[in-house]
């Protein structure tokens, strides 16, 4: 019997793919939200089983209000998976979110509109339900997250506001300041709805941020795609050994606490 991982990386814009990524089986299965916008491979990555998940589409095809984020997230559950760890490119909104810094965010703030934002609407014959989201992304990961880190000497960013905009524009200096005024310290287009669907299948999600740019009037030089990749490429290896030690250290939780 094959056996299937139970953690799933879910990739961004930044992140389409892992290197050296062995895919053992993939699938695509159609769900009541319609079509995920990518298959699930499980794969094995430096001996650990994990699903990965291109959230934008295997060729970044979708924009992120296009994105079937109920779809996508219904198949990792329907897979078994129980953790996701998201990866998500943002703006820097505050001092610290300078370019390259990667940010553990503990908080979000949605401005998205017009998204399929729920499982539970009343409709298709199931209650509605209210989901406790006071806490959006899972302290137990964000832990792990945070000690892979430390076994890395990485330097992350323990916490932040992320800012979920709907895009795919970029948002004018005014929009960034009321942001800043929120309490936002990144911006970006992605974490939501994801997060509270992923709350709402009971999935522990957490999401581990790349900045790749200053927000707009956060910078004296104009924003630049070709930086942007620039950065995308000196930093995302980081970003991947972070992610291949947090799901070390999840496994090896597991396995501690059934043993
Ligand atoms: N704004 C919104 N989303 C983003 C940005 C930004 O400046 N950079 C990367 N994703």
């Amino acid at each position: 019997m094959i056996e299937y991982p139970r953690i799933a990386i879910i990739g961004g814009t930044g992140l389409p793919t892992l290197t050296a990524m062995q895919v053992y089986d993939s699938e695509w299965p159609s769900t009541p939200y319609g079509e995920p916008n990518a298959p699930l491979q499980h794969t094995r990555v430096g001996g650990e089983m994990l699903t990965f998940f291109a959230r934008h589409g295997e060729g970044g095809a979708f924009a992120p209000h296009l994105v079937n984020y109920r779809a996508n997230i219904s198949v990792l559950k329907q897979a078994g998976i129980e953790q996701v760890i998201a990866v998500n490119v943002v703006g820097g909104i505050t001092e610290q979110m300078q370019a390259g810094a990667i940010c553990i965010p503990d908080q979000l703030i949605d401005y998205t509109f017009g998204r399929a934002d729920t499982f539970f609407d009343g409709s298709n014959n199931k209650p509605i339900k209210y989901v406790d989201f006071a806490e959006p992304f899972n302290a137990g990961i964000r832990q792990q997250i945070l000690m892979a880190a430390e076994t890395l000497a990485l330097p992350v960013v323990d916490g932040g506001v992320y800012g979920c905009t709907q895009g795919p524009r970029l948002e004018t200096v005014a929009e960034i300041n009321r942001m800043e005024r929120d309490g936002c310290d990144i911006v970006g287009m992605t974490a939501m709805p994801e997060a509270v669907l992923a709350m709402e299948l009971g999935l522990e999600y957490a999401s581990i941020n790349l900045v790749v740019n200053r927000a707009s009037g956060r910078s004296d030089k104009p924003l630049s795609l070709s930086d942007i990749r620039v950065l995308q490429a000196q930093a995302m290896p980081k970003v991947e050994k972070l992610l291949r030690q947090t799901v070390q250290n999840l496994v090896a939780l597991r396995d501690s606490e059934s043993s």
